[in-house]
């Protein structure tokens, strides 16, 4: 079990005790939420757990089409006219795929999805079985497992989760990552390196974090932000001929890369009178004017 905690966690930068307890929760043959707002590495553990293990992650997104239908599959039609109802014409949806595979099924914004749809998904795990009609009685493999997520700052059109369904499942509470995971994590996915590429990275998990704190946005941007920040600032540099951030032009350029990567993914406070981009121009005045020193390399 700890070999496979290092195995995995050598795909994931920091994550740790996250990890730990999510492997924990599934070894134990037990269901799992992972309550996070948007890139808090949700997706990217459980990749490495479902690899490590050998089996396949299914993806579904609740929301109010993701009916139970949906999710167990249903007859082709077609076929059924011709041949009528047969196991053989049964087109599995991601459920029953995931149980007959033994996969983890993981239900992405879990609270949206219509109780109907809960309710077929808890009796699936209870029972680790399915009825379907006219193919017959699904068992699970040993290693299905559902996985739900859920983001914490979601309010619309979600259901209110009743007490018997939070009866019946674990939870990991997942915070965003701290300034060095969101450093490293950034690094990896944009390889960027020299002294240019370190300041943007520097800078834009600085701003992408500031975002999370500011009076007037509702939600701030995740760590794809910066990601996306620091390859725009990466293209802007050559198009311009910026070669260093000692260079007059590096502050504008920033801002530049600022607008793009990130005014569409903060959400501003309904009783906010601004606009998104006013907003990033005073988290950049803040981090590029105001408090020069913490841009500083060091
Ligand atoms: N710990 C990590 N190690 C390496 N990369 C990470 C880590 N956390 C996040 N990332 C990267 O950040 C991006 C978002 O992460 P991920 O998809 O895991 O988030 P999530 O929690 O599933 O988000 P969402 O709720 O929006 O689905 C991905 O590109 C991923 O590669
Ligand atoms: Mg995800």
């Amino acid at each position: 079990m700890s070999d496979t905690r290092a195995r995995v966690a050598s795909h994931i930068v920091g994550r740790e005790r996250e990890l730990e307890l999510t492997l924990a929760a599934v070894a134990a043959g037990r269901e799992i939420v992972l309550e996070g707002p948007p890139g808090t590495s949700k997706t990217t553990m459980l990749k490495a757990i479902t690899q490590e293990w050998g089996i396949p992650l299914l993806f579904v997104e609740g929301n109010a089409d993701l009916t139970p239908a949906k999710l167990v599959g249903h007859h082709n039609p077609a076929r059924v006219l011709r041949e009528d109802y047969s196991a053989d014409n049964f087109v599995a949806g991601p459920l029953v795929e995931a149980m007959q595979e033994g996969g983890f099924l993981y239900i992405e914004e879990f609270n949206r999805a219509p109780e109907d749809t809960l309710n077929t998904l808890l009796a699936a795990m209870a029972d680790r079985s399915i009825a379907v009609p006219r193919v017959g009685i699904i068992v699970a493999r040993p290693t299905f497992r559902v996985i739900a997520s859920m983001n914490p700052y979601d309010n619309v059109g979600t259901t209110r989760l009743s007490t018997s369904v939070h009866d019946r499942l674990n939870r990991l509470s997942i915070g965003y990552q701290d300034e060095a995971g969101e450093r490293g994590i950034v690094a990896l996915r944009t390889s960027v390196s020299g002294t240019l590429g370190e300041r943007f990275i520097r800078d834009a998990v600085a701003v992408t974090r500031a975002t999370r704190t500011h009076r007037d946005l509702r939600q701030g941007s995740s760590v794809r932000g910066a990601i996306d920040c620091v390859l725009i600032a990466r293209e802007l540099a050559a198009l311009r001929g910026v070669t260093s951030p000692d260079d007059d032009e590096y502050a504008a350029l920033f801002y530049d890369a600022m607008v793009v990567s990130l005014s569409g993914r903060i959400h501003l406070d309904e009783a906010a009178e601004t606009t998104p981009e006013r907003v990033l121009r005073e988290i950049w005045e803040d981090h590029f004017v105001l408090q020069p020193a913490i841009a500083e390399p060091g």
